[in-house]
């Protein structure tokens, strides 16, 4: 299957996909509708959901009228990301009236913050499986089977489901997310992720290599490590469930992240490697320095902002200051020259004034951001924010200072966009472009997308040297440069 998108682990064009998987030969008879909202981690975990089900001979369908369970893999990070799902619910409806023997269960964040609640508020649904019981799905769906609802919100501290070798949905079989740590410590007061994901935990360094190079080896060319906070990744062998890598007096193998990315960096010079999402307080210079040494970990990192004053990023709970995060921009231009960064930026948090949002926009003109993800406050129940701040900030207001951050990225993305013209970039074909089977579309080292004319000498998940000859606000267009051998 085609699809193309400028960022997939942000990508709005996605929210809502179903998902679908090749029949593995197990049968049961039974069909599975799973469509997922919210970020790529939750992509990542409908893969994990596919392949246990799949394995109980499930097989997937793209028409939720058809499904004899209908799976929604939800997100809770803004308000309006829950009213989405509630909707959607209404959708479903329909479907069990005419079928009543339907499952529909609600998966993700959204179960994790409503936990039980959520079957007195939406008769609907009889299964609420928070992100950390996905292995109980087969015998949930066997309670609800027998005419009960079931409800596993359980979080855990030590499941990564680092063994379940997630089958590849919707996939174009050239990138691919790799999930390598669950869960945050990191309370922002602001965000649910805490409370619906549950404690940071990192999985084991060797199995996320074997999952790279095994899809490596079944052609992919481009996997993107993920976390909430890759940076504070770190595994030893002595945190691996089975201690046989703990031979006596054999050295005690620690991962931390810069060690991870060089180990799947390791893997093919023709593998490329990015990641999601790193953290200002925590990204080290030896990370840089790791992805300055190798061509094929990318130069572009998104880099999570917040906001550009010190006062409102104290009371996000964000740790680090704006002269901290100056720092940190300033290290990544002197180590990586060449490197594309990107950011998330809240407006109207509780109690910002004029003067400090007009430092995140003064923050925006230092950095010159290639690309950012723009919101506007959203009260979170249960957050530290909701129970110490009042969300005083009115709706027009937040609503015109994101206008206002929005409009300066634009500018900005136009002048990084306009900075490539004329210079060759390193493409890896994803395929046709969205418009038109003529053309080839791929994104460059820096994440930007590009498209170019259909050359016979290159296929998709081959590598090709695109001259860049014009651009709209989005897209690098071009030209193939071939190789001469
Ligand atoms: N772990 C990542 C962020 C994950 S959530 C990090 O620390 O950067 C993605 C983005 O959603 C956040 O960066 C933030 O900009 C936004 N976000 C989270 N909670 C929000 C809220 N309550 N209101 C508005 N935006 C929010
Ligand atoms: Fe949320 Fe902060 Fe964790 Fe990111 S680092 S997921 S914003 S608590
Ligand atoms: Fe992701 Fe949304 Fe949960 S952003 S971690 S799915 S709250």
């Amino acid at each position: 299957m085609e699809f193309l998108i400028q960022d997939k682990a942000h990508d709005e064009s996605r929210q809502g996909e179903a998902l679908v998987l090749e029949p593995n030969g197990k049968h049961n008879g039974r069909k599975l509708y799973i469509e997922s909202y919210g970020c790529a981690m939750n992509f990542s975990d409908s893969e994990i959901v596919a392949s246990i089900l799949a394995d109980k001979g499930f097989e997937t369908t793209q028409d939720f009228n058809n499904a004899d369970v209908i799976f929604i893999n939800t997100c809770s990070i803004r308000e309006n990301a829950e009213v989405r799902v509630r909707n959607r619910l209404k959708e479903f409806a329909g479907a069990k009236f005419k079928n009543p023997g339907m499952v529909v269960g609600v998966l993700g964040c959204m179960a994790e913050r409503l936990k039980a609640k959520f079957l007195e508020e939406e008769k609907l649904v009889d299964v609420v499986v928070g992100p950390d019981a996905y292995r109980d799905l087969p015998n949930l769906i066997e309670q609800v089977d027998g005419g009960q609802r079931a409800v596993n919100v359980l979080l855990s501290r030590e499941e990564t489901y680092a063994d379940i070798s997630p089958v590849r949905l919707n996939t174009n079989g050239i990138n691919a997310f790799v999930s390598i740590m669950r869960g945050c410590d990191n309370m922002c007061s602001f965000c649910v992720v805490p409370f619906t994901r549950g404690r940071e935990r990192s999985r084991d360094a060797h199995s996320i290599v074997a999952e790279c190079k095994d899809l490596f080896d079944k052609g992919y060319r481009e996997v993107t490590l993920l976390g909430q906070n890759v940076d504070s990744y770190k595994w030893s062998a002595t945190t691996a469930e089975d201690g046989e890598a703990l031979t006596a007096g054999a050295e005690v193998q620690v991962v931390n992240f810069a060690s991870l990315l060089e180990m799947v960096a390791l893997i093919h010079p023709d593998l490329r490697v990015r990641f999601s999402t790193s953290h200002p307080k925590d990204i080290t210079d030896e990370v840089l320095y790791t992805i300055a040494r190798y061509d094929n970990i990318c130069n572009y990192i998104h880099l999570p902002v917040q906001s550009g004053n010190t006062r409102v990023l104290e009371l996000m709970n964000r740790t680090y200051t704006r002269d901290w995060y100056i720092n940190r921009i300033d290290a990544i231009r002197r180590i990586i020259p060449n490197c594309a960064i990107s950011t998330d930026i809240i407006t109207g948090f509780c109690t910002e004034t004029e003067e400090e949002h007009q430092e995140t926009l003064s923050m925006m003109d230092y950095v010159k951001y290639d690309f950012a993800y723009m919101f506007m406050y959203s009260e979170r129940p249960g957050t530290l924010a909701a129970k110490r701040y009042a969300d005083d900030i009115p709706e027009a207001v937040k609503h015109r200072r994101l206008k206002e951050v929005v409009a300066k990225q634009q500018q900005y993305s136009h002048v990084r966009m306009q900075e490539s013209l004329g210079r060759v970039e390193r493409v890896l074909i994803e395929g046709f472009s969205k418009k038109s089977t003529n053309d080839y579309a791929g994104r460059s080292d820096k994440n930007a997308m590009v498209v170019f004319p259909v050359h016979e000498d290159y296929k998709p998940g081959q590598y090709a040297n695109v001259l860049v000859e014009r651009c709209t606000t989005a897209t690098l267009i071009g030209r193939i440069i071939p190789q001469t051998p």
